[in-house]
């Protein structure tokens, strides 16, 4: 497997044929904090208004922290999971009193708040500080199993540590938020859970599911 050939093609596809979507407007570490935890358990489409609602009524960390917990489960009403919003105000708050209004760029500090679990933690310090840590979710764990023909149960929480510690090895350091994004992008668009649309991947040459066709077979859950 020749990871700088593949990272070199995920990037180049990625920059090409990504979706233009609100939260990747700029980097700034709110933003990208706020898009992830609504993205968590929700789909993109129903996350999009909800999006430009929430930053129209609370633009920054400040604000946020300032605000009534009532607001802003009123600008989460409709998504659900309201603990995400509950606890995402709590860190807000941390933010702005123990860290001086500014996002942590460290993985322990960042790591501690109050909802920002492993994925959270790597998808901000990835996206908003261009520093190369893993965000694996299901949908990154989705392609990866396939590309590197993993067969180790995903639903298993020492799986994702096994995404983690290959996605250190292999992600780029010239660009990890393309990069992290990209395979993001790639299990949302191309690599799909059910008919991925592998004649149209950017990355079928390094795909070991698709040259042994077990693109479908892969990943193994068990959903305990
Ligand atoms: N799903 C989780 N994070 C995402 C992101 N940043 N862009 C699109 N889909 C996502």
């Amino acid at each position: 497997f020749d990871k700088d050939s593949y990272s070199r093609d995920l990037i180049k596809w990625f920059k090409e044929e990504q979706r233009i979507l609100p939260w990747r407007e700029n980097q700034d570490p709110y933003r990208v904090w706020v898009s992830e935890i609504m993205l968590q358990q929700t789909k993109v489409d129903t996350v999009i208004p909800y999006f430009h609602h929430f930053l129209e009524k609370f633009p920054d960390l400040k604000t946020l922290a300032e605000a009534n917990e009532q607001e802003v489960l009123k600008a989460w009403e409709g998504l659900g999971y309201y603990s995400r919003a509950r606890n995402l105000q709590n860190a807000v708050r941390e933010v702005v009193e123990e860290y001086n209004g500014v996002v942590p760029a460290n993985p322990v500090d960042l790591g501690g708040l109050k909802g920002v679990g492993p994925y959270t933690k790597g998808a901000i310090l990835s996206i908003a500080y261009d520093t190369p840590e893993p965000a694996v979710d299901g949908n990154v764990m989705r392609v990866l199993s396939r590309v590197l023909r993993i067969e180790e149960d995903i639903s298993k929480q020492s799986t994702r540590k096994l995404f983690e510690e290959l996605v250190r090895e292999i992600i780029s350091h010239e660009d990890p938020s393309s990069f992290n994004q990209g395979l993001m992008e790639l299990g949302a668009l191309i690599c799909t859970p059910k008919t991925p649309s592998c004649m149209l991947c950017p990355v079928q040459s390094h795909c070991r599911a698709f040259d042994e066709g077990l693109e479908t077979e892969l990943p193994v859950k068990s959903s305990k």
